[in-house]
């Protein structure tokens, strides 16, 4: 891969960008594309859905994913083949696709995926347990009917707790496909570092790797299997007004499991406030982004920057974590500032 990408990220659109990289380099993609959901298409615009605030108060403007409209799984289908084609010609042989989706349009995404050519190996799950139900009540349009108050009144009653089909919405599926390997795994794995998954990288109470991922304590089972450390609040950064951050966590489960080399080359296509590059950094891995907005890209670049001040302690924790993946699992504590402290 040409030096100028390397730990860049470029602002454009996907689909273009991609067709710049050459092929069989990248070890990993791991993303969260648009979903598009109503104003988060693959054209974004950042001042609209800054603006998408209000949650069930107006009903002229709904939020996100609100709108039942069978062509959006169409539109995205349609596009994401297009962008996934392009990810199964970079990624080497073997390399692992990550995308995060929503559970209305899962089916569409990992289609798209695996009609592109990838084999669609498992879904990981994002499980959690705060979110804001979207379920709507009609009273709304039943003050509206043109019926007498007490006819109103009697089916508001009779309608009490019964509200649209958006049940509280506690998960995020994640497609893990991969492209496939050249010959076996071992002889694939051999030539180039990747295609194999790290089973030394713990999850919960020192647990083997799961598809269940939690980042909201739950209760003792659930933490025991499931849980990865909590989002820190200082890590997404005060200066992030991006509206999907994911936790840094699970981006750095994802990429502690599938990437072997120092030299993997991780590569989000859909930056955004860029926690796939954070996790990438912090683990010593290389990076590419890509992201239609400057706006994000800033707020990206301020992220990784506010790493570099520590570097050294970021080296030798990326020393570390390989040492785990070799000898024994080696526990963080994090510190705050995204500053990471060994405690076991
Ligand atoms: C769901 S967000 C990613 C959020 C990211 N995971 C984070 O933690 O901040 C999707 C991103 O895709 C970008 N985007 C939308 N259309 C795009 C396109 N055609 N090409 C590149 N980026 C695009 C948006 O600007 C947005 O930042």
């Amino acid at each position: 891969m040409s030096n100028k990408f390397i730990n860049k990220i470029i602002c454009g659109d996907a689909l273009k960008t991609l067709s710049m990289l050459e092929s069989k380099s990248i070890d990993l993609v791991l993303t969260d594309p648009p979903y598009f959901l109503d104003k988060m298409d693959n054209g974004w615009d950042v001042k609209k859905v800054a603006n998408i605030t209000d949650y069930c108060h107006t009903i002229k403007s709904l939020p996100p994913g609100m709108k039942f409209d069978k062509e959006q799984g169409k539109k995205f289908y349609d596009w994401y083949y297009k962008i996934a084609k392009e990810i199964l010609r970079v990624l080497k042989p073997g390399g692992f696709f990550f995308s995060f989706s929503s559970p209305r349009l899962y089916h569409r995404m990992v289609s798209a995926i695996d009609d592109a050519g990838f084999l669609i190996r498992d879904c990981f799950i994002w499980l959690y347990t705060q979110n804001q139900p979207k379920a709507m009540s009609l009273n709304h349009f039943i003050d509206k009917l043109n019926e007498d108050k007490k006819s109103r009144d009697n089916l508001k009653k009779q309608l009490h707790g019964w509200k649209t089909p958006q049940i509280k919405s506690c998960f995020e599926p994640i497609v893990m496909a991969q492209k496939e390997t050249e010959g076996t795994f071992l002889k694939n794995f051999r030539k180039y570092n990747v295609g194999l998954l790290n089973t030394h990288v713990k999850i919960g109470q020192e647990m083997f790797p799961s598809n269940v991922v939690s980042t909201d304590t739950i209760n003792q089972v659930v933490d025991k299997c499931f849980l990865i450390s909590k989002p820190d609040k200082k890590e997404k950064g005060n200066f992030n007004l991006h509206r999907t951050v994911k936790p840094l966590s699970l981006c750095e489960y994802i990429i502690s499991l599938t990437t072997y080399s120092q030299e993997a080359i991780v590569l989000d296509p859909f930056t955004g406030s860029g926690t796939t590059l954070v996790a990438a950094k912090n683990l010593g891995r290389k990076f590419i982004g890509i992201d239609i907005n400057k706006e994000y890209i800033e707020i990206a670049k301020r992220r990784i920057k506010s790493l570099e001040a520590d570097y050294p302690m970021y080296d030798a924790v990326a020393e570390e974590r390989q040492l785990k993946i070799f000898e024994r699992p080696v526990k963080y504590k994090r510190l705050g500032k995204g500053k990471l402290m060994k405690t076991a």
